[in-house]
């Protein structure tokens, strides 16, 4: 089934309580209580897994964090947007940003009050319940807008490009991290652990849907990562063992090979970040 088939506000009501579900008692990041501690954060390796943890995504969220600054967010204005239960949020606040943050999920969103209290930071980063759809800001508020996660969900409901371009301060950025359709280990993992995802309301992203949210802003970037990497999928749950994290390490520095002796390849990534600025 293709998630036009539903209706943008039954979307709202199904994911909204499928993450509150997700959120409800969750801690923020691999912390096993409230307390973030930003410096672990930041070494998280390139495939951040921690024992018996189901965590793979570090790679693209690092090189999300250089393109935005990270940790140099003294005086910045940032939006995180579907903000889960508000880690990466508090995270910036505690690297001396000012933050807003929504998400559908009420649930989400009182998490992430109350990891920002438990960490000090509540005055500078405020939770709402929002759709970005329609974002209450305005106009020209924020240097950065991030989707962390967010786009294959969001590309189900309207306006969100338009409202980003809308909230952005002239010259700011809208930074995105996100999985890519294309890779044929990603697309095989896909298939046996999603059932083909989309149903969920995982919309899988093509450089395409890049390019057209890239419409309105006066510049964009693309940079797409992890061919033979993306085999991490497949091997959740083990990287805690020393010769798998030896093998990812391998089929790495053979992607850095592959793609730049062979820069067409970069069409079969699994994953990328994307830079558009206003
Ligand atoms: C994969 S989670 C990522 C959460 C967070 N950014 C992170 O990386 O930890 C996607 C989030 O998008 C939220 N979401 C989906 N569609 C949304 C929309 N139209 N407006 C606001 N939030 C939305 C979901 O509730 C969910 O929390």
């Amino acid at each position: 089934m293709r998630y036009e088939a539903i209706s943008p506000a039954e979307w709202e009501r199904l994911e909204g309580a499928e993450h509150d579900r997700i959120y409800s008692g969750s801690s923020p990041f691999f912390f096993s209580d409230e307390h973030i501690d930003p410096a672990k954060v930041l070494v998280w390796e390139d495939y951040c897994y921690k024992q018996g943890r189901r965590r793979d995504r570090g790679h693209r969220t690092k090189r999300l964090f250089e393109l935005m600054g990270v940790p140099r967010l003294h005086g910045k204005k940032i939006l995180d947007v579907s903000c889960g239960n508000g880690q990466y949020a508090v995270l910036f606040a505690m690297l001396g940003a000012d933050v807003e943050a929504f998400d559908i999920s009420p649930v989400g969103v009182e998490r992430g009050g109350r990891i920002a209290a438990a960490n000090g930071v509540a005055d500078r980063c405020r939770f709402t319940v929002q759709n970005a759809s329609s974002m209450q800001y305005p106009d020209a508020t924020f240097n950065i807008v991030v989707f962390h996660e967010v786009l294959h969900q969001a590309v189900k409901y309207p306006n969100v490009r338009e409202e980003t371009l809308r909230v952005l301060k002239p010259g700011g950025i809208a930074v995105c991290a996100e999985s890519l359709r294309g890779n044929v280990l990603l697309d095989l993992a896909r298939k046996v652990t999603m059932r083909g995802g989309e149903a969920k309301g995982d919309v899988i992203l093509e450089i395409a849907d890049f390019e057209t949210f890239a419409e309105g802003f006066s510049d964009y970037r693309l940079e797409t990562m992890s061919l033979l990497f993306m085999a991490k999928r497949m091997l959740q749950g083990q990287v805690h063992r020393g010769a798998v994290r030896s093998f990812l390490r391998l089929l790495k520095s053979t992607d850095d090979v592959l793609l730049s002796a062979f820069p067409g390849l970069s069409r079969y990534c699994g994953e990328c970040v994307a830079v558009f600025r206003k």
